[in-house]
């Protein structure tokens, strides 16, 4: 299907509720679909959107295009839960209905104002020339749900910005209420972060940008985030275009971070010891990370498994993406660190420990039929190498290969080249860690169908990828030269 500006930007009332269900049902059948993360109902799904906790529950929306995978007209679709695990969907909350936000609500926070939850986010227009304008709008959600907008936008485009001024996250502090939004300098094109105060929500004032960094965060700067994590400032933004030789990347655009020491809300400074902003994740696919500190103390951050300009194969099924989980953030020894949360266990079913055999005859076969949704703990001692293997066919030529070392040269690799049908293969096919030398190495894996997420070393690293794999390909394997200690246990995932 040819998505052409006409068809991308039909309203929505223009589409029929047959197109709809046509469209639910073909992504409810894929082979490809998960069972236990975020998903479309239908069509496309990136940001995520209002991350918060609201009338005792977790609020979570994300940038939808319920029409078809494509970047058309986005609304934001509405989900709550109590657990962060289980979540149950709530349709359609913001749409582009307005004159502010009439090509598309864009993506923005949420913070809790007394009895409601304001949202704060980016409309996007288009004049009739189709130039760009931009608006930072507000919305009340109340306690059932009902959202009302403001009527005229809350901050006005800045002259020393360009259209692309977006992503506003509100935040608190200090009885002070702050903005930081995404923006792009309109005299040197470079990506850069605006913060604005307010008191009343009504009135603000431009603090300029945020110093975070001497380096220039190439052309311009998508979803900046921050976030206390065990007290300490976390800075989760987007540099599109960054130059690879301030921080290497291989995905398209990176999702990058950088901790803070302090965070002068007032100079508009981020102070920071840390040099050059780190990749957030070191898979294929994470983009958009929105992070909140929650009212138990806590800062979780949920991710787009996504990216923008990337086809993914469900767009031949007019569907795409999906969320990560979430992950339980922690500063530990001046390393930031991404955890499933503790809910996440409640959906393991029938638990098989994995053992080592004493000989490996060139492959051990973990699990014939590991299923397409299950948890992997691998725990693999210092001074070995070997594969892992899983989504595999029984002679381990097609599968995800995951490459190992524990020796003085330690490192992980994902190898997605053989698991299936090829997409972005221009940004490479594998990723690579390095890992502290001699030291055991342990793997969380989920695995929802098309989607893995790997938790190294408790958290330390994370690499998060898709893959689309023939559904019969459910072996799991484990490769290696020498001997390989290891112990292991494999649960089915179920909700
Ligand atoms: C990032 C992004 C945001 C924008 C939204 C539109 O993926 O481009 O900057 O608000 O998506 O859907």
């Amino acid at each position: 299907m040819e998505w052409t500006t006409e068809k991308r930007y039909k309203k929505y009332s223009e589409w029929t509720a047959e197109e709809l269900l046509d469209l639910q049902a073909q992504a409810t059948k894929s082979d490809y679909q998960l069972s236990y993360h975020v998903r479309p109902q239908s069509g496309l799904l990136n940001d995520p959107n209002g991350f918060s906790y609201f009338n005792g529950e977790y609020n979570l929306f994300y940038q939808a295009f319920p029409f078809g995978a494509a970047h058309g007209l986005k609304s934001w679709f509405h989900l709550t839960s109590k657990d962060l695990v289980h979540w149950k969907n709530m349709g359609l909350a913001v749409k582009p209905d307005t004159k502010f936000d009439s090509h598309g609500a864009y993506s923005g926070s949420a913070h809790v104002i007394g009895d409601e939850l304001f949202l704060m986010y980016t409309g996007n227009h288009r004049d009739e020339n189709w130039e760009r304008h931009t608006y930072q709008i507000g919305a009340k959600m109340d306690k059932n749900y009902n959202i009302t907008k403001l009527e005229k936008p809350m901050i006005e485009k800045p002259d020393h910005v360009t259209e692309h001024f977006r992503d506003p996250q509100l935040i608190k502090f200090n009885d002070m209420y702050y903005a930081i939004i995404g923006a792009q300098d309109a005299k040197t094109k470079t990506g850069k972060i605006s913060l604005f105060r307010s008191k009343d929500l009504k009135k603000w004032q431009d603090l300029g940008y945020v110093d975070f960094s001497n380096d220039e965060m190439g052309y311009m700067i998508e979803c900046p985030n921050l976030v206390f994590v065990d007290e300490i400032p976390v800075l989760i933004f987007c540099p599109q275009g960054l130059d690879k030789n301030i921080t290497n990347y291989q995905n398209i655009y990176p999702n990058m971070y950088m901790l803070g020491e302090q965070m002068r809300f007032n100079k508009a400074k981020f102070i920071t010891n840390q040099e050059k902003p780190l990749n957030l994740d070191d898979g294929f696919d994470v983009y958009a990370t929105q992070a909140f500190n929650a009212p138990n103390g806590k800062a979780y951050a949920i991710s787009w498994v996504g990216l923008p300009d990337i086809s993914y194969p469900t767009d031949a099924e007019n569907w795409a993406n999906c969320m990560s989980q979430v992950k339980e953030l922690h500063v530990k020894e001046g390393v930031l660190y991404q955890q499933p949360v503790p809910a996440m266990a409640s959906l393991r079913k029938n638990g098989t420990p994995l053992r080592v055999e004493k000989t490996l005859d060139t492959h051990q076969t973990l699990m014939q039929d590991a299923s397409q949704n299950y948890e992997l703990k691998l725990d693999i001692e210092a001074n070995q190498e070997g594969e892992l293997y899983f989504a595999a066919n029984n002679n381990l030529s097609a599968g995800i290969k995951i490459s190992f070392s524990t020796k003085d040269d330690a490192y992980l690799t994902v190898n997605r080249s053989q698991a299936g049908i090829a997409f972005d293969q221009e940004h490479g096919e594998t990723r690579t860690i390095k890992l502290d030398a001699n030291q055991r190495l342990s793997i969380d894996l989920f695995v929802d169908h098309s989607l893995a997420e790997m938790f190294i070393n408790n958290g330390k690293n994370t690499m998060t990828f898709r893959y689309f794999a023939p559904k019969e390909n459910t072996k799991l394997a484990i490769a290696s030269d020498g001997e390989l200690n290891f112990t292991g246990t494999h649960w089915i995932m179920e909700k």
